[in-house]
């Protein structure tokens, strides 16, 4: 199984997909994470990405692609795949389609993420991540159950993205609206996508998810 969550900045794409990765033991391809370890790790990728990041803006179509590319080919034919955060534009969109046929794969769905843009500053103003095992949480619609402690691992350090602050926020949802909601027509003309309301409890998208995958 192929999948690609779609959605704008903060519709709940990283969240469902670490679901999808303990229920169904798919793995989670985020591009944003892939770009974030290459600027913690100082990489030559990572170094051309942070300030693009910085700045809410998309990073290149080839850098994208080709981190997706080299992910797909380190895994097993069986294992399921869900595309978080990528295709972002009409050229990864592409890219993608010849990536998966070079790997004997085919996409399955697309599963559009429904938000509420005045929902996403507050989401995404709100969320920090486990500095230990990146389990994600927001201040208050999805906190530890522990305060200060992590669920999945028990730490006590958190962080949060730089790129979570009002300003970069909007600049992220303009390059959302101008060139990745447009792909989405390509993939409903191929009959594959399917519309969850995100604005739903994490549990309740996830059911929603689950009923497509079934
Ligand atoms: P990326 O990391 O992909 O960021 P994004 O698309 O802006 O999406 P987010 O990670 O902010 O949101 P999400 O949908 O994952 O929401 P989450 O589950 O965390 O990309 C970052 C940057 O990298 C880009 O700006 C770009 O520069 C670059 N980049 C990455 N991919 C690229 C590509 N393909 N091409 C070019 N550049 C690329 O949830 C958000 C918060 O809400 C959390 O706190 C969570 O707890 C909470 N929450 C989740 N679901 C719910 C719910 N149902 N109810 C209430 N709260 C919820
Ligand atoms: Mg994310």
């Amino acid at each position: 199984m192929n999948i690609i969550l779609l959605g704008p900045p903060g519709a709940g794409k990283g969240t469902q997909s670490a679901g999808l990765v303990e229920r169904h033991s798919m793995r989670q391809l985020s591009t944003g994470d892939m770009l974030r370890a290459a600027v913690k790790g100082g990489t030559p990728v990572g170094l051309k990405a942070k300030a693009v990041m910085d700045r809410g803006e998309l990073v290149s179509d080839e850098i994208v692609s080709e981190l997706i590319d080299a992910n797909l080919a380190a895994m097993d034919k069986g294992e399921g795949a869900i595309f978080d955060g990528y295709p972002r534009t009409a050229a990864q969109a592409e890219d993608l389609d010849r990536i998966l046929a070079k790997h004997g794969r085919s996409l399955d769905h697309v599963i559009e993420l429904g938000v509420d843009v005045d929902a996403l500053v507050e989401r995404i103003t709100g969320r920090f991540s486990c500095a230990k095992c990146g389990a994600l949480y927001h201040d208050t619609a999805n906190p530890p159950s522990k305060e200060g402690v992590c669920d999945v691992c028990g730490s006590t350090e958190f962080k949060r993205r730089p790129d979570d602050n009002e300003e970069t926020v909007r600049t992220r949802m303009d390059e959302y609206r101008a060139k990745t909601a447009p792909i989405l027509p390509g993939y409903e003309a191929r009959g594959i996508v399917t519309r969850v309301d995100g604005m739903a409890g994490i549990e309740e998208v996830a059911t929603a998810i689950d009923a497509i995958l079934a």
